[in-house]
């Protein structure tokens, strides 16, 4: 039998990147979408802040999504840099998906700076990346400039900011292998 330690090296080395184009069509169960969200809510946060505010974007809201990042690279792209390809892509990638979950951050700077609130989300969505890698759901975090225009979209607050939209689905990808240098390069060690 593995120790804890053993399956959760397991779950954190295995977990890769998994894309819209790998999914299959299968349906995540709302309760199994709701298990990774709850992994989520359990991230560290200075000053109890939890600044990870979250939306779930399914079924027909994903084309609405698709649409609008769309509408988005239309206005913001200098139309000699316009790529059809790329416009096409967004609407292509959210119905591959089973679920969007935009990653919102809530900023209190009263009570932390912006870094700290930053990375406590980056915290929460690696919870839910392993979540979903342990339920054989692949993930991954899209963070396209047009991010920073969606504000009205998702109904953001002045204190409110989008991070990234989080892709969710089954998939038939095959495993890969992390690429990564050795730890030893990017670690000091300091006893005296
Ligand atoms: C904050 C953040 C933003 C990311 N944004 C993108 C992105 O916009 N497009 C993309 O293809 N991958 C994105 N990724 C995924 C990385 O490309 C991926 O984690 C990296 O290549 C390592 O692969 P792995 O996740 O399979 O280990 C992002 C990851 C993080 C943590």
């Amino acid at each position: 039998m593995s120790t804890k330690a053993e399956t959760l090296s397991e779950i954190i080395k295995n977990r890769r990147s998994i894309f819209p184009e790998s999914y299959t069509q299968e349906e995540i169960p709302t309760t199994i979408i709701e298990e990774i969200l709850e992994s989520a809510n359990y991230a560290p946060t200075h000053k109890l802040t939890q600044p990870w505010r979250f939306t779930v974007i399914r079924k027909d809201a994903k084309a609405k999504l698709g649409a609008e990042l769309g509408n988005i690279y239309k206005r913001v792209i200098p139309a000699e840099k316009f790529l059809q390809k790329k416009y096409d892509s967004f609407a292509q990638k959210t119905s591959q998906a089973d679920v969007i979950i935009a990653i919102c951050i809530q900023f209190h700077e009263d009570k932390v700076p912006n870094w700290e609130e930053i990375a406590a989300v980056g915290c929460a969505v690696q919870n839910m990346a392993l979540t979903a890698e342990a339920l054989n759901i692949g993930a991954y975090w899209s963070s396209p400039p047009l991010i920073d225009h969606l504000g009205d979209f998702l109904g953001l607050s002045e204190n409110e900011k989008c991070y990234g939209l989080f892709y969710m689905g089954y998939h038939s990808a095959e495993p890969r292998e992390a690429k990564r240098t050795p730890m030893s390069e990017k670690v000091k060690w300091m006893n005296s």
